[in-house]
């Protein structure tokens, strides 16, 4: 493929792999190679790979799509795979920006490979117009309480360990720390006793509105309403300074949205709040299951529509969705979600729940100016 590119380190190559058309073919290929990084990253970090994508949505993922350009680089030294990086392209909107990501083999560190595939990565996101690149790093909760001096977030809400190799990489190369987000873990099935009583409290602020719920495939008379409120999302969620775009959403995105996970051998579950009097969808929240990941279950997007707040639907959507869990995936036993430090209110929700802080997740800009 292009952008091969051999550097300053004596013997290292950084190319862009082929991201398999075909699952049955993966097992032979660079792909293959990316992926093994990938879960040898996790296992190092967390002991387990409950976060970690399966091989099957990995693939469909860096496929990319219409919304966005996605592309999956190795290192190689002297021929033997040393690291990797990813870059994603937004296509749709935040045309400007470009997520970029670098993993370097334990073994390989400190001799400037992660630098070189950084470099790469910028340059490609330059060469196609992009002037802010975004990076994301999670890391396990333990590396905070060690009572390692912090990086606050330019967000005014925690920080990160200034010390870890991941802080020290980023400050290096001119990004900074724009937002912190909080991991959180909780055991299921959630006591009954407890949903019943948050239900009961949120019930009587929730007069006018239902809730509905469906599996992997939105009900065609809801999926422009549906996608509108998704549109939401990208917008009517903290962002600190990121500065992003808001998406456009509308059905036939939200179509391949689920097309896609359902391909890649991930189920969801979607609970709705809806206003009784205007029909209209007020609130959502999504939770997503993979076969290969049984005892795991994620928590993906909760919203309510600015205009509905204030009406508990929140606690609402997510009860019900979670008392669906153990009728569609009766071997999990985790709920795992992903808020921003200063999103007070889906923070006090979740610990309402019974969610517990497993991790912490920097999210890191560069400008171009
Ligand atoms: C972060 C990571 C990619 C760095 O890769 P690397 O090849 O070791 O980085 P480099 O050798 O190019 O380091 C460049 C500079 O970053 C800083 N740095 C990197 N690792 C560091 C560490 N462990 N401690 C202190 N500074 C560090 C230093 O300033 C270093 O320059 P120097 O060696 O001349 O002092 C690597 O540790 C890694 O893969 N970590 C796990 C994944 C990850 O955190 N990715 C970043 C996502 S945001």
């Amino acid at each position: 493929m292009s952008s091969s590119n051999f550097s300053a380190v004596a013997g290292l190559s950084v190319e862009r792999i082929q991201v398999p058309k075909d699952p049955d073919a993966i097992m032979a290929t660079d792909f293959r190679a990316f992926h093994d990084l990938d879960v040898a990253h996790h296992l190092d970090l967390w002991g387990n790979l409950d976060r970690c994508s399966t091989l099957a949505e990995a693939v469909l993922f860096w496929q990319g799509n219409e919304y966005e350009e996605r592309h999956v680089f190795l290192a190689r030294l002297d021929g033997s795979v040393v690291g990797s990086g990813t870059l994603t392209l937004p296509l749709s909107e935040n045309t400007t920006t470009a997520g970029v990501d670098v993993r370097v083999d334990a073994a390989y560190r400190r001799r400037g490979i992660g630098t070189k595939i950084l470099e790469v990565l910028e340059q490609q996101a330059r060469g196609r117009n992009r002037v802010s690149f975004d990076a994301f790093c999670s890391e396990p909760l333990g590396l905070l309480i060690q009572g390692s001096e912090l990086l606050e977030a330019k967000s005014g809400a925690g920080g990160v360990p200034l010390d870890s190799a991941s802080t020290r990489f980023a400050l290096h190369h001119g990004y900074s720390l724009e937002q912190v987000e909080t991991n959180s873990t909780l055991a299921v099935p959630v006591g009954e006793a407890l949903l019943q009583e948050l239900e009961a409290q949120a019930t009587q602020r929730a007069a006018g509105y239902g809730v509905i719920g469906w599996r992997n495939h939105c009900p065609d008379d809801l999926v422009e309403a549906f996608a509108k409120l998704k549109s939401l999302m990208s917008t009517e969620v903290p962002i600190a300074g990121l500065g992003w775009e808001g998406e456009e959403w509308d059905a036939t995105r939200v179509r391949h949205e689920e097309s896609t996970w359902l391909a890649g051998g991930v189920s969801s579950s979607v609970a709705v709040a809806r206003h009784d009097s205007t029909g209209e969808l007020a609130a959502y929240t999504t939770l997503t299951h993979r076969e290969a990941t049984p005892g795991m279950v994620y928590q993906e997007d909760t919203l309510v529509a600015p205009r509905h707040r204030g009406h508990r639907l929140g606690m609402l959507v997510k009860i019900a969705n979670l008392r669906r869990i153990q009728e569609l995936w009766p071997a999990a036993t985790s709920v795992m979600t992903w808020n921003a430090n200063e999103n007070q209110h889906m923070l006090a929700i979740n610990i309402a729940l019974g969610f517990k802080p497993s991790g912490f997740d920097g999210e890191w800009q560069k400008r171009l100016e």
